[in-house]
């Protein structure tokens, strides 16, 4: 029947994830903890102190730095002129995110590349990737130059996936009951040595290993960031430790694939460093206010220090294995613009549509990407709308039983609330004052709308009368609906 198709079409609309929801008992938990540290701040150590070392290895085994000098000097060479190039080009937005329930727009201007057709998605705002260039995909960027820097970041990334992978395998012979894998060692070697390790079961296993270490290195995207501390007006200082102002705050990464590591290139670039005598280095115990440094503390633990490590330029950090669900970190600020590049493994997830819009034609000054895939989502889109009044057309018209036409609206009239929640309140994030104070390219488009009355359009734009018939429909039939 075809009110049965339509209704499993219907029901099987990716439901809409709802990212970022303000957590209001995790919002008392920390309330309670900073008055439990009131005026004292916790103690942090920086590679200046003696304890350092052990401190990090003892209780941030899961974090991995990797020295500048380590790294192949082309890639240096042409990410910097890669991030370069695209500041130049006016690529880095900042973006408007949602921060307990309210529009905020975000001190670091970022730019996200990756694979094409990939997003991320952090504090309810999603962002979609410029592509870089990829096998049997073409690619038409706005200029040689663009193309250039994606091909570097995308060989950054190949490098930091390689990397990672040689960190986690060595990780795993060290604590291989840890992690839960029976195998050690890299496979390569296994494979050469397996002439003493006839046994089948441990080199499956040893292959599951690096096919799951694979997985969980291989970015999809990366994040880039760019702030110039000395053009930001305001920024907060970290409550726990006095670690000084932050550019981000203390956070978990949302969305990545679990037990993921999360890849970082920092850089900052030289020629823009202020002079040193700003920068009151002495007067402070503690970390150094002019130079960028990682903050990182267990989460909702106030025994434990914390750790700001300081990178060179060009230095490389990895958050390894778990320790994005054990441990926070943060980002403090220091006196020269930043940039930094920070690779990771992204959930796939939907509510693509009004996301893209969100951000007006942001992605538009790179590459034309993304027109083609969201017209045809707009598309689909359409069909759904026109799938649902065909339904809502059976309910009324059809001769159905009421305990079946009951049972077809109480299955349809959640995705209709949901569908006019969300209209409202993207409708609010695209018309907040914060939005219309964007630059004009990169101002929100509210899309889809339409005015109700759009002959164009099956159904109207508020779906607020059409809940309402359906509701009283359910309650007028159904005698102890109140009960
Ligand atoms: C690896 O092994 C685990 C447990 O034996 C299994 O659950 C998992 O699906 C395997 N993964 C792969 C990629 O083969
Ligand atoms: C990071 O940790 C937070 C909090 O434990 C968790 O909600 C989130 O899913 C984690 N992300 C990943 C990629 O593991
Ligand atoms: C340096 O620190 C001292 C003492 O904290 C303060 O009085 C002074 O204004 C600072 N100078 C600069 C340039 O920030
Ligand atoms: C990044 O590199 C700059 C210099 O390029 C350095 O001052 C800064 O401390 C580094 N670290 C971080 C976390 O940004
Ligand atoms: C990124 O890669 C991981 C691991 O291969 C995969 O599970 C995930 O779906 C990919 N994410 C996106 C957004 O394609």
């Amino acid at each position: 029947m075809v009110s049965a198709f339509i209704l499993s079409a219907i029901g099987q609309e990716p439901r809409m994830k709802r990212f970022g929801k303000y957590d209001r008992a995790k919002e008392s938990k920390k309330q309670k903890l900073l008055k439990e540290i009131e005026d004292r701040k916790l103690p942090y150590l920086t590679p200046k102190d003696v304890q350092f070392e052990q401190l990090s290895k003892a209780k941030y085994p899961k974090l991995y730095i990797r020295r500048a000098s380590c790294v192949p000097q082309e890639i240096h060479q042409k990410v910097q002129q890669g991030l370069t190039t695209l500041q130049d080009c006016k690529c880095f937005a900042q973006d408007l995110v949602q921060i307990k329930e309210k529009d905020v727009l975000t001190p670091v201007y970022r730019l996200l590349v990756g694979d094409p057709g990939t997003t991320y998605c952090y504090l309810n705002t999603r962002l979609f990737t410029i592509p870089w260039p990829s096998r049997g995909v073409e690619v038409k960027y706005s200029s040689d130059e663009i193309g250039k820097a994606c091909k570097a970041i995308k060989d950054l990334n190949e490098y930091l996936h390689v990397e990672a992978m040689k960190v986690l395998l060595d990780d795993c012979s060290a604590d291989v009951e840890e992690i839960g894998f029976v195998a050690k060692a890299a496979t390569s070697t296994l494979v050469k040595d397996s002439g003493s390790m006839k046994d089948g079961t441990y080199q499956s296993k040893q292959s599951n290993t690096s096919a799951v270490l694979k997985d969980r290195t291989s970015f999809n995207v990366t994040l880039l960031n760019y702030m110039d501390p000395s053009r930001m007006k305001y920024l907060k200082e970290e409550p726990y430790f006095g670690m000084g102002k932050m550019a981000v705050s203390w956070h978990h990464d949302e969305n990545l694939v679990e037990r993921s590591t999360v890849a970082v290139y920092n850089y900052s670039c030289d020629d823009l460093v202020p002079a040193a005598d700003e920068s009151n280095t002495t007067s402070i115990k503690g970390r150094d206010p002019a130079v960028w440094h990682v903050g990182l503390k267990i989460a909702w633990d106030i025994a434990t220090p914390g750790l700001a490590f300081p990178l060179d330029p060009g230095d490389c950090y990895f958050m390894l294995d778990d320790l994005n669900m054990t441990h926070q970190h943060c980002v403090l600020s220091g006196m020269q613009p930043r940039f930094s590049s920070t690779h990771r493994v992204a959930e796939v997830e939907f509510e693509w549509l009004r996301q893209f819009w969100f951000q007006g034609k942001r992605s538009a000054k790179v590459s034309d990407w993304w027109f083609e895939p969201m017209a045809l989502l707009e598309k689909s889109w359409r069909e759904m709308e026109q799938m649902t009044k065909l339904l809502l057309c059976e309910i009324n018209e059809a001769e159905w039983s009421s305990e079946r036409k009951h049972q077809v609206i109480r299955c349809l009239l959640p995705y209709l609330e949901e569908r006019q929640e969300l209209r409202k309140s993207w409708m609010a994030r695209c018309q907040s004052r914060l939005a219309r104070s964007l630059p004009v390219d990169e101002q929100p488009e509210c899309r889809p709308h339409w005015y109700n009355g759009d002959s164009h359009m099956p159904l109207p734009f508020d779906l607020e009368e059409i809940i309402s018939l359906l509701s009283s429909q359910l309650l007028s039939e159904d005698g102890d609906v109140r009960s």
